[in-house]
């Protein structure tokens, strides 16, 4: 089966309005277009329509990089997964590490989010990964299993086709240190693996799986060779329009390249 790669930015708190647009317009330069390849921008909220605005008439897709669970209502300061649908969002980070661990964002609380993403037709890219004392511990399979089942706990085969997974192992997240493919392929083998025991293998096989983690244009190549890694969510390395469609042409000549006969 061949699962459509997903390149996403994850802008983090980065970039005013006026940085936001620059982006979109030097990337978007002519004769970007990357066959095979879907691309995603996560800036941050405040500049979502903007962007997303900017986008028009381009086939890359305007992403969010977290949301609440609820609809709408008291809670001061966070955005729902309506007001994202409403600004024309088509995928939303789910679990990243930094709002785990900097945020105390629990399993549950996750999993709400994960919830509620998919009852309102956003797809989610739900990130999971390893410390480093977990890794050295010889724990990653233990807290991947964890993370996983957890957040998709009551999701659907039908909802499974949808859904985005990002293997992010915190050690690599901006530290310049990416994880070997090797490394990436076998947890994101585990991961599938996982998932098959859930929902059966062709849902499981429909999933796409993205590496994160200290992702650029010279590692980029390698990580998209191995053949469960979909996809790339990239951090640092996005902010620049330059480094980012490298990235994402790397991509594309990785899956040239495997289909080449
Ligand atoms: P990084 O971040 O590419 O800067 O390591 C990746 C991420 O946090 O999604």
């Amino acid at each position: 089966m061949t699962r459509r790669a997903l390149i996403a930015a994850n802008w983090k708190m980065h970039k005013t309005l006026a940085e936001a647009e620059a982006f979109v317009k030097a990337f978007l330069a002519p004769g970007c277009d990357w066959p095979g390849i879907e691309v995603a921008l996560a800036p941050p909220f405040t500049a979502l329509a903007a962007v997303g605005a900017a986008l028009q008439g381009s086939r890359v897709k305007l992403a969010a990089q977290d949301t609440h669970f609820a609809e709408e209502g008291a809670y001061t300061g966070e955005i729902s997964p309506r007001m994202l649908q409403d600004l024309g969002c088509t995928y939303v980070i789910v679990g990243h590490s930094e709002r785990r661990r900097l945020l105390g964002e629990s399993d549950e609380f996750i999993h709400k989010k994960l919830r509620a993403v998919f009852t309102h037709e956003l797809i989610p890219i739900l990130c999971v990964g390893e410390t480093q004392d977990e890794r050295r511990m010889g724990a990653t399979e233990r807290i991947l299993e964890r993370q996983l089942l957890a957040a998709l706990n009551g999701v659907t085969p039908e909802q499974a086709a949808r859904l985005v997974i990002a293997y992010e192992p915190v050690w690599a997240i901006g530290t310049g240190q990416t994880a070997s493919p090797e490394d990436a392929e076998r947890a994101a083998h585990f991961l599938r693996k996982i998932m098959q025991e859930l929902w059966g293998t062709q849902a499981a096989e429909s999933v796409r799986i993205q590496y994160g983690g200290s992702v650029r244009p010279d590692n980029a190549l390698e990580l998209m060779a191995q053949p469960n890694v979909d996809g790339l969510l990239v951090g640092g390395a996005s902010l620049d329009p330059i480094a980012f469609a490298e990235i994402v042409k790397a991509a594309a000549a990785a899956r040239k390249h495997a289909r080449a006969p």
